[in-house]
């Protein structure tokens, strides 16, 4: 099952492909992951894309979508994977169709979690993140048990360094400008669904689940 989580920032992508990385045995393909390590380990790929991010631009299509064709050649992505975050261009998701044909494969779901701009803005300003394990939490709607420890490994809780409100709001220009024509480009090909995004993190979960069955 080769699936597409797409969604503005903070519309819960990463939560959802996490549990779904979970229960269907595929791993999480995020590209904003996969930069963030790049910019921590100070790599080319880093270099190139540490001013993007800090300012919530988009890190331009050559440089993702060549993170992504070698990753998806990887062994763990054989029985399927979840795309997190990409494509976010219609050029990505040109690059995408091209790459998947040479390799004889095909994406089986697109799905699109939706949710309000404002819901948004409060979701990543309260956002936190397990430095250990990569686990999310939330300082109102999924608060850690003990303060900046995360429940599952006790690893320290961090925030991002594109988590503040004036980072969010150019992230969400950006994503309407350039991220939500791709939702088009797909509705054309007759693979896209939306779940609402606006519910409870387990009911969003169940909607996925239903639709992947
Ligand atoms: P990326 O890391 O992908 O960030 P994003 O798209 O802005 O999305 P987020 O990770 O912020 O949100 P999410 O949807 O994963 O939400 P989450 O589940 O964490 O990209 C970062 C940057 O990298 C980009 O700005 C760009 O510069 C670059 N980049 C990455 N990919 C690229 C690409 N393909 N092309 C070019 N550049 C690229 O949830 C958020 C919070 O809300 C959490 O605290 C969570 O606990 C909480 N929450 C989740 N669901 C719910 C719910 N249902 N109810 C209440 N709270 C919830
Ligand atoms: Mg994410």
């Amino acid at each position: 099952m080769n699936l597409i989580l797409m969604g503005p920032p903070g519309a819960g992508k990463g939560t959802q492909a996490r549990r779904i990385a979970e229960k269907y045995k595929i791993p999480q393909l995020s590209t904003g992951d996969m930069l963030r390590a790049a910019v921590a380990a100070g790599s080319d790929v880093g270099l190139k894309a540490k001013a993007a991010m800090e300012s919530g631009s988009l890190v331009t299509d050559d440089v993702v979508v060549g993170i992504i064709s070698d990753r998806i050649k990887e062994k763990d992505c054989a029985k399927g994977f979840i795309l997190d975050g990409f494509p976010r261009t219609v050029a990505q998701a040109e690059a995408l169709d091209g790459m998947l044909s040479k390799e004889s494969l095909k994406i089986n779901h697109v799905i699109d979690v939706a949710a309000d701009d404002e819901a948004l803005v409060t979701r990543i300003t309260g956002r936190m993140t397990c430095s250990k394990c990569g686990e999310g939490f939330h300082k109102e709607y999924k608060k850690p048990k003990k303060k900046n420890k995360c429940d599952l490994c006790g690893g320290k809780l961090t925030t991002r360094a594109d988590d503040n409100e004036e980072t969010v709001r150019n992230r969400l220009k950006v994503y309407h400008e350039q991220t939500a024509p791709v939702i088009g480009f797909y509705q054309e090909k007759g693979s896209f669904k939306e779940v609402d995004g606006m519910q409870a993190m387990d009911d969003v979960f169940g909607s996925l689940c239903a639709i992947l069955g």
